[in-house]
């Protein structure tokens, strides 16, 4: 694959958090930069943000529930930069907290289509470009903690997660000979807007405590682990789920 410094990147989800900070990340670094957000306003912050700081990078107006647009954000990649060498699929929501016996099927079907389906519509429209161009390229799914173990009143969350560690794993079989490498990164809790709207800091603290470095995670922290995993650094690990987690998984 290209270097990083030469690579076109394209974060899902870029306009907020882990997304946001891993499109800095990439930028930082030389990439050029699709920042792809369902929220125009944000998306458009974190491409101003980039500029001002001599970056390069392009806003896509992109929600990952729809296939449609999926392909326009390959697409827009394409026409800017001529390829497409990476793709960070990190969109997602976190749905309601409530038992599986109470669970609001709307809830269900929002999160495995934002967290689960948004993934794979991303990734087949990413893997029919870097499979078509010389040079392959390099596929991180954002899963999570909780895409290995479960999490009560969870539900959909952790199953999409899990899911998206299934979907990681088929698609790096399927292209161990194609030069695409597809991994996934799970995280422990990691301090985001997503994570703050969700608790309040008496709960912020008990989450903590669930980690042995007894903190949150950083957003940046998991941006550093991305951009390994998007780099020839990391040329023979693919079909992988790297822990970013202050080791919750350990315990
Ligand atoms: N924060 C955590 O503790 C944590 C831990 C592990 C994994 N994650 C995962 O990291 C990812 C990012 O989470 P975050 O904490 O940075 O959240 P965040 O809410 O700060 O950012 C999420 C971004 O995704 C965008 N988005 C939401 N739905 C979308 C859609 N349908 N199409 C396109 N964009 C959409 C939002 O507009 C927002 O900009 C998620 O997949 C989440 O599950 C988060």
């Amino acid at each position: 694959m290209v270097a990083i410094d030469e690579a076109v990147t394209v974060v899902t989800g870029a306009g907020s958090g882990i997304g946001e900070r891993t499109a800095y990340e990439f930028a930082d670094r030389g990439a050029s930069v699709v920042v792809a957000d369902v929220s125009v306003e944000a998306g458009r912050e974190t491409v101003e943000t980039i500029e001002a700081d001599g970056g390069e990078a392009t806003f896509v107006e992109a929600d990952v529930t729809d296939g449609d647009d999926a392909a326009a954000m390959v697409e827009t990649a394409v026409d800017a930069y001529g390829r497409l060498d990476v793709a960070f699929n990190n969109a997602g929501i976190d749905g309601e907290l409530a038992p599986v016996v109470d669970y609001p099927d709307d809830d269900w079907d929002a999160v495995l289509d934002v967290n689960l389906s948004g993934v794979y519509r991303c990734m087949k429209a990413e893997l029919a470009q870097m499979q078509a161009q010389d040079g392959g390229g390099a596929i991180i799914n954002n899963a999570s903690v909780l895409g290995k173990v479960g999490f009560a009143n969870s539900a959909a969350y952790v199953a999409a997660k899990h899911g998206v560690l299934g979907l990681t794993k088929t698609a790096a079989l399927e292209n161990g000979e194609t030069g695409v490498r597809v991994n996934a990164i799970c995280p422990g809790f990691v301090d985001t807007p997503l994570l703050r709207k969700g608790l309040d800091e008496e709960m912020v603290s008990q989450v903590e405590e669930l980690h042995p470095m007894k903190r949150l995670a950083s957003a940046d922290e998991v941006a550093t682990t991305v951009t390994w995993l998007a780099s020839d650094d990391a040329s023979f690990v693919t079909g992988e789920a790297v822990d970013v987690d202050g080791g919750y998984l350990s315990q």
